[in-house]
């Protein structure tokens, strides 16, 4: 299959590209689209066939569950069997936006887009492409962060095709999308509520307007003998092609590996050296949270494609306010995470 690109305005998506998406999800496609956090992979989310096609796409396991995306939170009741008054106090303050509610599913869900649980993730997205899609079709959206499963997420056009291209029916190309690392998960079955995954909405602002969550301190998340709550908690779900290495001081570990002639990549928090060295890749990250976030995913892809021999990843400080960051780079890194010292190779 050939994969039909066609850009749109992220601000305000006109109608013709919108309509061709819907065309598209009705007859059971796959329709890539921006949303505020990474790239989706959307189907129709009442339609099994559809559904099945996204997991063939991704190679993604079965037992994985995918986030519903709707347009209004009127629509959540045709997905979740439950709105408590906690899910409504969330949504008043943080919907449309990047927090997804795990909820007991409304019999219409199939088991398929669940992982075979009886729970559904609901989100409501704040990107004008994804809520007016989402609202065209007039369908609950099924949709996984557009990549191959356990690859990096796609925060531009050109990372989703990286992957999917020839796999998917339509790409709206909606631009880089703002936010860039992937939406928090908060678990509403359990009392207290807990954090599944990390993301751009914090447990503290959570907690200013539901009380206390519990949290998966991200030790507890990586260990493989813990179980799976989330199943997208897999160690190895964010991984880059290449070795990726985290360090909390990683210079000399840089200059190591470059005097044993390897090519590094090497993601610097803030200025990276200007003492450039011949097959050294420096890709200045921001020091803030919120530009760190935004740029985290493109970095990782632009190393990806330079194929260096390894990535060296300047680890961004403990705390709250890094945890998303922190937990994503964790996931990436194909190396055990070692404050100081130089190891293999
Ligand atoms: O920002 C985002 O959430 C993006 C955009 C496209 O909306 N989507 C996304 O989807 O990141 P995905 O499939 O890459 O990650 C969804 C996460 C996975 O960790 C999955 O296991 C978890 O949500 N999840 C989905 N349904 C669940 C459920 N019923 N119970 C627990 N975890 C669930
Ligand atoms: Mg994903």
């Amino acid at each position: 299959m050939e994969t039909e690109v066609i850009a749109i305005d992220p601000v305000t998506p006109r109608r013709g590209p919108l309509a061709r998406a819907v065309e598209v999800l009705r007859r059971g496609g796959l329709v890539a689209f921006p949303t505020e956090t990474v790239y989706g992979l959307g189907a129709n989310a009442l339609d099994i066939a559809a559904v099945a096609k996204i997991f063939a796409a991704k190679g993604r396991p079965a037992t994985n569950p995918i986030i519903v995306h709707v347009a209004s939170s009127e629509q959540v009741s045709e997905v979740a069997a439950q709105w408590p008054p906690l899910a409504q106090a969330l949504a008043e303050r943080f919907w449309p936006g990047p927090l997804t509610l795990v909820l007991p599913k409304n019999p219409s869900i199939n088991d398929i887009v669940t992982g075979g649980g009886d729970t559904v993730a609901v989100r409501l997205p704040a990107h004008p492409v994804a809520r007016g899609l989402i609202r065209a079709a007039g369908l609950p959206i099924a949709a996984p962060s557009a990549n191959l499963s356990t690859r990096v997420s796609p925060t531009r056009a050109e990372h989703v095709l990286r992957g999917l291209a020839g796999c998917i029916d339509l790409l709206l190309d909606g631009g880089p999308t703002a936010g860039g690392l992937e939406s928090t998960v908060l678990d509403l079955t359990t009392t207290p509520p807990m954090l599944l995954r990390p993301g751009l909405v914090s447990p503290q602002e959570i907690e200013e307007v539901i009380g206390p969550i519990q949290r998966l301190r991200i030790p507890d998340i990586l260990l493989p003998s813990s179980p799976a709550r989330s199943p997208g908690m897999l160690r190895r779900h964010y991984a880059p092609s290449v070795p990726l290495e985290c360090l909390s001081a990683s210079r000399p570990r840089v200059e190591a590996l470059c005097r044993a002639g390897l090519r590094v990549g090497w993601l610097t928090l803030g200025p990276a050296a200007r003492d450039e060295q011949s097959g050294l890749f420096a890709i200045e990250l921001p020091a803030d949270p919120a530009g760190y976030s935004s740029q985290l995913y493109a970095a990782l892809h632009t190393l990806e494609a330079l194929a260096p021999d390894w990535i060296v990843v300047e680890l961004p400080p403990d705390g709250e306010a890094w945890l998303a960051v922190r937990d994503r780079l964790r996931r990436a890194a194909t190396e055990p995470i070692r404050q100081f010292g130089i190891g293999r190779p």
